[in-house]
């Protein structure tokens, strides 16, 4: 397939007014994606829109701004960038609007005041935790924890690879090529009980940030000969 004729996918991301929201949604506009910007606020999605644009030097034809449920709604692919303190909260509500859904979770289950100290919730991870939220007719699939905002709205190599896991071989190669889409390498980490690692690389991520006085520390996979 060529750029021009992979699938292009509608993007519902919710609490994308923020800062790894964005970032991806940057990303993903500029590969051609529809991306929806979901907020609690209809004014503030509106807001993020401007501010994309502005960043980007024109409006994208694909992009727009809604309230979160809204956003769910249209879109083909929800992709949740919420702090996980508002991550429960926010996947009870638009349960039923996610339903049938692959749902790209980029929520890391960091807990202040200990930021760089590793926190697994009770179910293992924040994406058990959504996946026994949503039920079984939801994919949801670990992906970008372990790439800063910073990096991503950056605009040289972005060094830093993304480890992919979840429900199902189909949704993760679905959620691959919406990586390579982001100009990032991808790598399949297998299930989604594998997501306690990739959640919790990103609090040592943090600590590597804070000892070395950086601000996107990030991972690379190596031994593996490129793919012809
Ligand atoms: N920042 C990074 O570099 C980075 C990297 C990897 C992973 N992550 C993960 O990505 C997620 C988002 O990070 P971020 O830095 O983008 O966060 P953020 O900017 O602090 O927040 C993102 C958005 O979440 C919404 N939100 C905030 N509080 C909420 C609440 N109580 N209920 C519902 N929605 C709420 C807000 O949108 P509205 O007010 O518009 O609703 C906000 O703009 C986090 O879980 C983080 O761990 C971040």
């Amino acid at each position: 397939m060529t750029e021009n004729n992979k699938q292009k996918y509608s993007l519902g991301i919710v609490g994308g007014t923020g800062k790894e929201g964005k970032g991806l949604a940057y990303r993903w506009l500029k590969a051609g994606h529809t991306v929806i910007i979901g907020s609690r606020q209809h004014e503030k999605a509106q807001r993020a829109v401007e501010e994309l644009s502005e960043f980007m030097g024109h409006t994208p034809e694909g992009l727009q701004g809604m309230e979160n449920r809204a956003a769910v709604e249209a879109c083909d692919i929800a992709v949740i960038t919420v702090p996980y303190a508002a991550h429960k909260a926010t996947l009870e509500d638009l349960k039923d609007a996610l339903q049938g859904k692959i749902v790209i979770d980029v929520v890391v289950p960091i807990m202040p005041p200990k930021i760089s100290k590793v926190q697994m919730p009770a179910a293992g991870s924040a994406a058990q935790e959504a996946q026994v939220i949503l039920g079984d007719t939801c994919q949801v699939v670990d992906a970008f924890q372990n790439i800063s905002h910073e990096r991503l709205m950056g605009q040289g190599d972005t060094d830093c690879d993304v480890l992919v896991c979840g429900k199902g071989k189909a949704a993760r190669d679905v959620v691959l090529g919406l990586v390579a889409d982001t100009g990032l390498k991808g790598w399949d980490a297998g299930p989604i009980e594998n997501a306690m690692v990739v959640e919790g690389l990103t609090s040592v991520l943090i600590g590597l940030n804070m000892q070395h006085k950086v601000h996107a520390s990030g991972i690379r996979i190596t031994g593996i000969p490129d793919q012809v």
